[in-house]
């Protein structure tokens, strides 16, 4: 039995694809183009933070996430020719701040903790739009933590944010099951000696280089099977 399970949360416990409707509300045929491209400029620059000074005390180009993901959308607009003004901004991150969680996260979530395994959140998010979003769901009673890149001022993919789980719950790598649906966040997980459980929810397929993970699923249930 495993000591902690802990999730990544865009992507994995927040449904981050749902932005695409208001991306499309107010960018009639951008809105699939727009929101994809922004996820993907987002991690893009923590890659690009994170790689450009891996500093065991952080990167000295850190920023919240929450920075990151307002500088990711303006560049995308201004990529895609869109005018993104302030109020349509505004409502772009309104939205990113209360994102829902997919239908599985609760009932997976209170399951683990009736078994009572300690459960956390390890994000990029930064504190205030993690406690947010974590709250605005009704998750915070099933978390024993959330758990942000912050304090190691470095983002996932980096070992230092990974350590961050085993340094907060005082366990071992081995002792941990990491779930995510980012395939690049399984995979690092993978590499830095978690188990990890890839939630496979779109039927891609898995990254060409690494391990594959040890589990893959279409959805969290599918989790509450192997633990
Ligand atoms: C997270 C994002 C990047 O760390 O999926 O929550």
């Amino acid at each position: 039995m495993y000591s902690l399970i802990a999730f990544d949360a865009y992507g994995t416990l927040f449904d981050v694809y749902s932005m695409t409707q208001l991306a499309e509300e107010l960018f009639p045929q951008f809105g699939e183009k727009l929101s994809l491209m922004w996820r993907d400029r987002q991690i893009e620059y923590t890659r690009l933070i994170s790689l450009s000074d891996p500093q065991p005390q952080g990167s000295k180009h850190y920023m919240p996430f929450w920075d990151v993901t307002i500088l990711s959308l303006r560049y995308c607009c201004k990529r895609l020719g869109l005018n993104l003004t302030a109020p349509i901004e505004q409502r772009l991150m309104d939205q990113y701040a209360k994102l829902e969680a997919f239908k599985d996260s609760k009932p997976v979530l209170q399951t683990i903790k009736s078994k009572g395994i300690p459960t956390a959140i390890l994000s990029n998010g930064s504190v205030a739009m993690l406690d947010t979003v974590v709250q605005g769901n009704g998750l915070e009673p099933y978390l024993d933590r959330i758990v942000s890149v912050e304090p190691a001022r470095i983002f996932k993919t980096a070992p230092q944010a990974y350590q961050l789980l085993c340094t907060s719950f005082g366990v071992s790598a081995q002792q941990i099951l990491f779930v995510s649906s980012n395939a690049w966040d399984a995979l690092a997980a993978s590499w830095f000696g978690f188990d990890v459980f890839w939630v496979n929810r779109q039927g891609h397929p898995f990254e060409e280089i690494g391990p594959t993970p040890k589990f893959t699923g279409s959805s969290l249930d599918e989790l509450l099977k192997v633990i």
